[in-house]
Parts: C-alpha cells; sequence; structure tokens
C-alpha cells in the first residue's frame, strides 16, 4: 500500500527529502507488520498546524504532530476495518525544524521521530492517557527507531574509482602501461557508477592523452578533478567532461591535502563556476565538513560538494573518528537541506567506507587509492565488486 506524503509547506531554506521520508515510513509500517495499508502525511506550516490544532483539539498554538485514525471515534480495531487505512499524519516542518535545533539533530531524524509518534497514535498507542501508557509508548518509539538506524533501502550510493594511481604507476617508467583507460572500462564493467580523474598541472600521473580518450570511452561518467588554474580550465571546457570537481592543488603535495577555502576564494570560484555552467558543466567542490566552507558553496551556486573523509579515514583513535564521522553526517545533511547534491571522498578504504556509505544523503563516493592498492593483489575486477558489495550492503534495511 502506498504511503501518500504531501506537501503544504514551502520554505526556500530547507529541502526535504522526500524519497528518504517515504522509505523510513515504508521500513516502520514493515516494522509494525502494517505494510499492507495505506497511510497520509501532510507536511505543513506552523500556521496551518494551529489552525487544525485549534479546529480538532481545541487547542491553540502549533503543535509538531497530529494524528487522525482513519475510524476516528469508533471503536474498532485494524481487522475490523473497511478498508486497509491507517489515516493522516500531520507535521509542522516549521516545529520540526525548531526542535531538530533544540535537540541537536538532523531535520530528517526529527521528522523521522515525529511521523513514528504519529505512526503510534494511529496504531492505539496513546501516552496521554496514562503514566504506564506513556512509557509504553516511549518504549515501542525507542525500539521502532532502533530498528531503523535509518539506513537508506534503494538509492544507494554509487561508487566512483580514481584511476589515478594506475597512471601513477605507468608514469614510474614513463612507458604505457598500465592504462588508465582501460582501467576505467574494467572498474566500469565492474559496476563502477563513474570515473574520475584529476588532471594536474604538473602532470605527475594522469596526461592530457588519458582524458582525451578517457572522454571518447567513459560510458557512466567522467569527473574531472581539477585545480582552478587557467591552463586547466581552457582543457575542460574544450573537454566537456560529465563533470568537474575543483580541488585547491600544491605542486608539493602527495595528494590532496585538505579542502577548498571556498569561502575565501569566492570571487575567483564564482567566476569559474559561471563558465563551467555556461558549458553546461556542472561542478562540485572539494571541501571539508565545515559549515561555513558548506554555506559558501551553496552562495556561489555549485551544484555539488565532495566531502572531504581524510580526517574521518586517518583518525587514530575509535572516539575521534566518531566525532569525525558526526561532523561529516551533520555537514552532509546541511549541504542537503541547502539544495547541494553531497558526494564524498579521500581516503576512504574497505574499513571505513560503509559507515560513509550508510548516509542517506550522499549520493556518491570517490575512491582510489584503497581500490588500486587492493587491485595489485586480486585484481581490479574484484577490487571494484569488493568495494561495490560493501557501498551496497550498508544502504540495506537490516
Ligand atoms: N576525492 C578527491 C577530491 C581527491 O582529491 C581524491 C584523491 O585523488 C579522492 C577523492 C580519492 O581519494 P583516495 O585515493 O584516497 O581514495
Amino acid at each position: 500500500m502506498p504511503v501518500d506524503l504531501s506537501f503544504h509547506y514551502n520554505c526556500p531554506d530547507c529541502r526535504v527529502n522526500e524519497d528518504l521520508l517515504q522509505r523510513r515510513t515504508c521500513a516502520l509500517l514493515r516494522e509494525c507488520r502494517v505494510a499492507d495499508h495505506g497511510l497520509s502525511i501532510l507536511f505543513v506550516d506552523d500556521q496551518e498546524i494551529s489552525w487544525l490544532n485549534d479546529h480538532y483539539r481545541h487547542k491553540s498554538g502549533p503543535t509538531n504532530v497530529l494524528s487522525f485514525p482513519f475510524a476516528d471515534g469508533a471503536d474498532i480495531t485494524l481487522a475490523q476495518l473497511p478498508v486497509k487505512e491507517l489515516g493522516d499524519i500531520i507535521i509542522s516542518v516549521d516545529t520540526a525544524l525548531r526542535e531538530s535545533r533544540e535537540f541537536n539533530q538532523s531535520l530528517h531524524d526529527r521528522l523521522t521521530w515525529l511521523i513514528t509518534h504519529g505512526l503510534l497514535h494511529l496504531l492505539g498507542y496513546d501516552h496521554e492517557l496514562s503514566e504506564t501508557d506513556a512509557i509504553v509508548m516511549e518504549d515501542k518509539e525507542q525500539e521502532l527507531l532502533r530498528k531503523l538506524q535509518y539506513p537508506r533501502s534503494t538509492a544507494m550510493t554509487h561508487l566512483a574509482i580514481n584511476v589515478d594511481h594506475i597512471a601513477t604507476i605507468r608514469q614510474a617508467r614513463g612507458g604505457v602501461e598500465p592504462d588508465p583507460v582501460a582501467a576505467a572500462a574494467i572498474c566500469e564493467m565492474a559496476g563502477a557508477a563513474g570515473i574520475v580523474v584529476h588532471l594536474r598541472e604538473d602532470r605527475r600521473h594522469i596526461i592530457d592523452r588519458d582524458i582525451r580518450l578517457l572522454r571518447e570511452t567513459v560510458k557512466t561518467k567522467l569527473n574531472l578533478e581539477m585545480g582552478a588554474n587557467k591552463e586547466i580550465i581552457a582543457i575542460a571546457l574544450a573537454l566537456k567532461p560529465d563533470m568537474i570537481t575543483l580541488v585547491p592543488e600544491k605542486r608539493q603535495e602527495l595528494t590532496t591535502e585538505g579542502g577548498l577555502d571556498v569561502h575565501a576564494q569566492k570571487k575567483s570560484l564564482v567566476k569559474t563556476i559561471d563558465r563551467m555552467t555556461k558549458a553546461g558543466i556542472p561542478v562540485s567542490l572539494f571541501v571539508d565538513p565545515d559549515a561555513r566552507q558548506i554555506k559558501a558553496a551553496h552562495e556561489i551556486g555549485a551544484t555539488f560538494v565532495e566531502i572531504h573523509t581524510g580526517r574521518y579515514c586517518d583518525a587514530i583513535t575509535e572516539k575521534a573518528r566518531e566525532q569525525e564521522f558526526q561532523t561529516i553526517a551533520t555537514m552532509a545533511e546541511e549541504a542537503y537541506q541547502a539544495g547541494l547534491r553531497v558526494y564524498a571522498g579521500h581516503g576512504l578504504n574497505y574499513q571505513t567506507t560503509a559507515r560513509i556509505a550508510a548516509l542517506d544523503t550522499i549520493e556518491e563516493l570517490s575512491i582510489g587509492h584503497a581500490i588500486i592498492a587492493r587491485a595489485a593483489f586480486v585484481g581490479l575486477d574484484r577490487a571494484v565488486r569488493d568495494m561495490l558489495t560493501i557501498v551496497q550492503e550498508a544502504g540495506r534495511i537490516s
């Protein structure tokens, strides 16, 4: 039975992920064994919920959630209903937003809590009846939210492979093997959703010939990683990759060390974004998980941000890793809500990827070194498939 989500809510500063809430609600219905029943959820603002609160409950002011069971007033069980309908849940996004700040939760987690609460009311739970009823309802709520744990069920995170290090091996001898173009084809055949290459100013791995051939042969999506320098911008405009990712680039670094300081370079970045946009090339900005950078990326018109996962991957203690993970989760949510499409990458390996892949707000991961390193022992096809399994398993509802 479908869950019908409707929005009477319009706010330019906050974006609600309908797919995500739909998936979470379907999982809740399955957990409560009422997946064969219809349910309608309406998202409104404070003004509309205040009116409903006053009209139906004779209470003034806004509230967070209202539930109207299909058989309201009739003392019958679900099994006796003439149709398989649970009823309506009405949620104020204004109140949910305020509460999410107050409880230091993401908006989507707050909305999920409110859906769970509203659903339990529809199923006959009522915390207002007595203290015992309140405890029973809260326990059930906690149990459902624990089981849900907010994983995604359908829209899996994509895996894009960075093949720079195939080129690094080739350049070690200055010859023609191994060829990153052949590597890209193997990655695609193994299930990669995209190919990423970084054309560096010093051409230390990927060279111009590679990107020309990749442009012709990549069938999924070619993401050209690059510094915003004049020569490389001209190459990108002529090549027209499916997208570009702007990164800070220093000659002396071994790999990209940190995210772009978008906030400090707004003026120059906006020019590059404008030129790319005019050429039909969407731009991603590689940023640290930092609210100021994400806000700046949104303000200057980036389509994507790629959140730097390096600090999370490099963390030495469990506590530090957990902190870095929570920062990434919060920043990904913030970027998503601002309307940015969110990618993540750098340093991810076979141990650290699963948690990041389970975040619903992250659309794609960009992974290179760990996969190419494993490929040296097990072959590239197998190394890609092993990572793909991790990404896909992380996205399944357990
Ligand atoms: N994303 C960006 C922006 C990068 O610069 C890199 C490294 O080239 C990656 C992702 C991939 O990182 P790794 O090779 O550590 O998986």
